[in-house]
């Protein structure tokens, strides 16, 4: 089992793997002149459309094509939720958001230009606090049956509520290559402290503003290329997919609460709306 700590995010450039992540997760080879990614998934999950994921988005980086590179979720038509270290070091103007779309696989599209990415000032690389950033797209989202806003999570939910996460993710840590077409994967809401133990043997703190998933059969979880997406509860917004040791080996996943950065989202998204 590996012991390595990642983010759940590809990158080109490697650095925010590479620093904490000494040894074992192969770093994604989307280079700029990658072939289309294929095959892959969420670990543990099945395919699913995007009409039962309207909320669901794809960001890329601008490289010649676009590459994916996280998930979001949709907010407001302009404003799109997504997990800072997504964001971190980047410039709007390399960004595209794509909406409505089930595959990452269509070279034709060309997505949504990007005004502003902003993410939380008290995000810190190291310890993944407060991993929480917005999107703010230059032209609005037109509402349809593949795009549409997500209400946010007001309150967190009990241990052992049943949560949907979904995304474009390997579906293997050790995968080189992401899923063509979205997947999603049924989680519980695991018990806080008993994360915070398991954790903490890695010398890592679960705070009272991340929330933990997995499931209690395993093998089921979001890994790499997963990261700024959706945990979804009773059709509400209560994580983004952020960090976690390997992919559903013996860790949790561990995602954002909503809940907890509700007033920051809904302060910062207030003059995009
Ligand atoms: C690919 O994207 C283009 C531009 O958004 C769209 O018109 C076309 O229908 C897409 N093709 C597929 C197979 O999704």
């Amino acid at each position: 089992m590996s012991g390595a700590f990642h983010f759940r995010l590809l990158t080109l450039a490697s650095f925010c793997l590479l620093e904490l992540q000494a040894a074992v997760v192969p770093i994604n080879s989307a280079l700029p002149n990658a072939q289309p990614l294929q095959d892959g998934r969420i670990v543990g999950g099945y395919q699913v459309d995007i009409e039962k994921f309207p909320y669901q988005v794809s960001i890329r980086l601008d490289s010649s094509v676009l590459i994916h590179i996280c998930g979001g979720s949709i907010y407001a038509p302009r404003i799109i939720i997504t997990a800072a270290h997504c964001l971190k070091g980047r410039y709007a103007s390399t960004i595209r958001i794509v909406a409505g779309s089930s595959t990452i696989a269509n070279s034709t599209e060309e997505g949504v230009a990007v005004q502003k990415l902003i993410y939380h000032s008290g995000y810190v690389k190291k310890t993944h606090d407060n991993d929480v950033g917005l999107v703010i797209l230059k032209t609005a989202l037109v509402y349809s049956s593949t795009i549409q806003a997500i209400p946010l999570a007001q309150s967190s939910a009990l241990v052992g509520t049943p949560a949907i996460a979904s995304g474009w993710g390997k579906d293997d840590e050790n995968a080189q290559q992401l899923t063509n077409l979205l997947q999603a994967v049924e989680l519980q809401i695991v018990d806080s402290e008993e994360c915070a133990v398991q954790y903490a043997v890695n010398n890592y703190v679960i705070t009272d503003e991340m929330i933990c998933a997995a499931a209690e059969e395993g093998g089921k979880d979001t890994c790499q290329g997963d990261s700024g997406g959706p945990l979804v509860v009773d059709g509400k917004l209560l994580g983004i997919v952020s960090w976690g040791i390997g992919c559903a080996q013996h860790y949790p996943g561990v995602y954002v609460s909503v809940p907890y950065h509700v007033e920051w989202i809904v302060q910062q998204a207030a003059q995009y709306l």
